[in-house]
């Protein structure tokens, strides 16, 4: 079975661009200040079709993104191109960053550091973004801490899904099911793509992938490890309000 972050995935990116067109009220503006703090260019890992990475540019920032799906860098290309923008994009791992330019500030958006399925890629991840940023460069991320796992069992291990029309008037259903290991906040996963034209089943896609939540200790540890000072934990998009117990997090930090 293909792996939904390296094997086809044009049904995906499709259907992620169809349900996550925009920022979420807050995040924008929670990015721009980063920018201020920490300047340009703006690179975001984990960029997908462009959710965050157009709006950045067409503030008139300096953005460039990298991801590992072909397909949803595709995607990005073509809406970035019909809007007359020209981001780097980059199609690499975020624990194998390579890039021919400096960063003011490196951002990740959607908890996607929970792709990251070890510590050692967090390590990766964290060096190479370091490394990456100028002096006095920022890096800001939103993640999810492991759930409380009565909140998570009772849906795993259960199909859901819904369907949405796609832009061509055809159909895309989707379904996914999910397990979840409370040892090790691992959480794999299936999802089934299906395109309807005229009622008539035209293409699938079927994806596996595991999502970790990662804990802020362990964040913190390999931050500091890597070298990153003046780290701040807050409830999403805010900049001082205490992070509380809620799943949802944003942490940012520098580099001396
Ligand atoms: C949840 S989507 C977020 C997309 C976009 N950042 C947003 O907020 O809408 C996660 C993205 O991470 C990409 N991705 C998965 N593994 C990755 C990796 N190791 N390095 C870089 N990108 C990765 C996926 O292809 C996908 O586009």
């Amino acid at each position: 079975m293909p792996d939904w972050i390296s094997g086809r995935s044009r049904l995906f990116a499709e259907h992620y661009d169809l349900k996550h067109p925009e920022p979420h009220p807050g995040e924008m503006e929670f990015l721009l200040r980063r920018v201020e703090d920490g300047g340009e260019p703006v690179l975001e890992l984990g960029c997908g079709t462009g959710r965050m990475l157009i709006p950045l540019l067409e503030a008139g920032i300096d953005a460039s993104g990298v991801d590992v799906s072909p397909d949803m860098l595709d995607r990005c290309r073509a809406r970035c191109v019909e809007k007359d923008l020209h981001p780097g994009l980059y199609l690499q791992g975020m624990q194998t960053l390579d890039l021919p330019r400096k960063f003011g500030t490196v951002s990740i958006h959607s908890a996607s550091l929970g792709v990251l399925n070890s510590e050692d890629d967090l390590a990766a991840t964290f060096n190479g973004v370091y490394e990456l940023l100028k002096s006095k460069g920022v890096v800001a991320f939103e993640f999810q801490t492991p759930p409380e796992p009565r909140s998570i069992m009772d849906r795993a291990g259960v199909w859901s899904g819904g369907w949405d029309a796609a832009d061509d008037g055809s159909v895309i259903v989707y379904r996914q099911i999910f397990e979840y290991d409370p040892g090790t906040h691992m959480r794999p996963s299936v999802i089934a793509f299906e395109r309807y034209v005229d009622d008539r089943l035209a293409e699938t896609e079927l994806y596996e992938g595991t999502m970790r939540f990662w804990e802020i200790e362990t964040i913190t540890l390999h931050m500091q490890a890597a070298g990153f000072i003046d780290m701040i934990t807050t409830n999403v998009f805010a900049d001082d309000e205490p992070p509380g117990d809620n799943q949802w997090l944003v942490v940012r930090a520098r580099k001396p």
